[in-house]
């Protein structure tokens, strides 16, 4: 499939995937590269054009991430953005030191609003800058287009090698017209037409898995979560009969979870598959009887399921192809794309497949970072409910409840939660805030029911708002709902008399609480 592509050049800086999330924004298709990238590889590539990103060093130091001169000589118009702007101006003989004045934070900066690099932006425009190092003198036959009080060259151009560079951030929200100048620069300085688009990817992908599978069997690993139910949605599109989903219930699910996705999934749903639920929530529990360490809990059901799943598919027998549902953060994430890899510390369910027989891994979202799989999800006709299901995660409510995981506990948890989730919907709050979910305490401590004396569980509400799930801050939910909530709860919810709300934000705390 032939596409106009921008390529983001990673020098490491923490906004990277930012930048391709809003050149995507703006319907353009964006890959992430090293800094390293082989200029001959890049070439190959054909980019419309190539931005660099922001990164933790100077250009100047022995080491420093570094890009070849040729890189500029391509033809291929390049936008450098912060630590990349420098760079630029450093490879081509300008000079980058040590600023007088570090800059960070929201910065006006004075535009040429007669350049196509900022047509229709403000001439004074908030920014989003960080930087100790600045650019003191441009490369020969650079222009300079921006300045602010402490940066005389905030943005520069060479027009007619298509080269431009900027001090400050656009991908960053801060930046009010960022957006704006990213799409200047992808429409109109590169010329992309903005055919990146959900419904022509979503088809184009569905014509592509036809071909590739042909008469082949496969195998699909479904957790109700979105990317599983993406994937397999768009397989089930593609080859029907021929795909097999196993869905693991393994009694640690959300209150209706396991009905739900068979709902969708299952023989009165709309699509033509096979679908097998394996009901494992006894040998769950089994397993779990008298554990109390989380990271041991954690193992255990991790290693089950992986149990489960090869008992399901040796029944199926050999298949040629299973399904990941592999998005482009963890392709990035673990180091093939980008230079930011993070050492991913979670496993999911579902996990690694080297004990299932077959020959070869479909990846269907791949591409794809996570707003955009829910947008995909939406054009294969996903229910909402689970397009927009909040994170959860693999080891389920095994890690919502502290200490030794029973039925009993997990019934109390998943009403507790359930009540929890219609509230925050009624009070229209379930799409804003990030990440929000009951979970149970190890305690017990002393109430009064009625006339009655009692001696039962505390429930423990949690909410955080995030960005990226590293850090999170505790959501200020409204009182009025905190209350609604807790009093259905302990009226609802038998051997729960307390409901806390936990007001620690990640760091120190973590977002789920196990
Ligand atoms: P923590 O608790 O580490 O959670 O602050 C950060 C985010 O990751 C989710 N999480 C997991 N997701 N498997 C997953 O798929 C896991 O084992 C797991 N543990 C935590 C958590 O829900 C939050 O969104």
């Amino acid at each position: 499939m032939s596409r106009d592509k921008v390529i983001v050049i990673d020098f490491g800086g923490q906004y990277n995937q930012l930048v391709a999330r809003r050149v995507r924004e703006c319907n353009v298709y964006c890959e992430i590269y090293s800094y390293k990238t082989d200029l001959n590889k890049i070439r190959e590539m054909k980019p419309k054009g190539i931005i660099l990103t922001g990164g933790p060093d100077s250009c100047y130091v022995e080491g420093a991430a570094g890009c070849e001169k040729g890189l500029f000589d391509l033809g291929i118009p390049v936008l450098g953005l912060c630590y990349g702007a420098q760079l630029m101006m450093h490879v081509l003989g300008g000079h980058v030191c040590k600023a007088p004045v570090r800059e960070y934070g929201k910065i006006e900066v004075i535009v040429d609003t007669s350049v196509p690099l900022f047509a229709n932006v403000s001439e004074h425009t908030i920014c989003w800058m960080s930087h100790n190092d600045y650019i003191e003198r441009t490369a020969p036959e650079f222009q300079i287009i921006a300045h602010t009080d402490n940066c005389p060259a905030a943005a520069m151009q060479c027009v007619n090698r298509k080269l431009y560079a900027i001090q400050f951030h656009p991908e960053v929200l801060h930046t009010v017209e960022g957006t704006k100048i990213l799409s200047n620069f992808v429409h109109g300085i590169c010329g992309c037409t903005g055919d990146w688009r959900m419904d022509a990817f979503v088809a184009n992908s569905v014509k592509a898995i036809r071909q590739k599978v042909g008469k082949g069997k496969v195998l699909c690993a479904l957790s109700g979560g979105v990317d599983s139910s993406v994937a397999a949605v768009m397989l089930a599109k593609a080859v029907g009969e021929q795909l097999t989903c196993v869905f693991v219930d393994h009694g640690l699910l959300r209150k209706n979870e396991g009905d739900e996705v068979e709902e969708v999934f299952g023989p009165s749903g709309p699509y033509n598959l096979n679908f097998v639920r394996v009901n494992a929530k006894e040998r769950f529990y089994e397993k779990l009887k008298g554990i109390e360490e989380p990271e041991q809990k954690r193992k255990i059901i991790g290693e089950e399921f992986i149990r489960v799943f090869e008992e399901e598919a040796k029944k199926i027998g050999a298949v040629d192809f299973l399904v990941q549902g592999t998005i482009y953060p963890d392709v990035v994430e673990s180091g093939l794309g980008g230079e930011s890899s993070v050492i991913k510390s979670h496993h999911n369910v579902g996990g690694l497949p080297d004990y299932v027989d077959f020959k070869e891994i479909i990846e269907p979202l791949r591409d794809l970072f996570k707003d955009e799989v829910r947008q995909a999800g939406l054009e294969l006709g996903i229910p909402n409910r689970l397009v927009f299901r909040q994170p959860f995660p693999g080891p389920g409510l095994g890690i919502r409840i502290v200490g030794e995981v029973t039925a009993e506990k997990v019934r109390m948890v998943q009403e507790a939660d359930a009540i929890y989730r219609e509230e925050m919907a009624k009070a229209g709050l379930d799409r804003s805030v990030g990440q929000y979910f009951a979970a149970l305490t190890n305690m017990r401590s002393v109430g009064v029911m009625g006339d009655e004396r009692t001696y039962d569980y505390a429930v423990a509400l949690r909410a955080v708002n995030t960005v990226d799930f590293m850090t999170a801050e505790a959501a200020e939910l409204p009182w009025e709902v905190l209350g609604r909530v807790a009093s259905r709860i302990v009226n609802e919810v038998e051997h729960v008399n307390r409901v806390l709300y936990d007001c620690t934000g990640k760091p120190p705390g973590t977002i789920e609480f196990e």
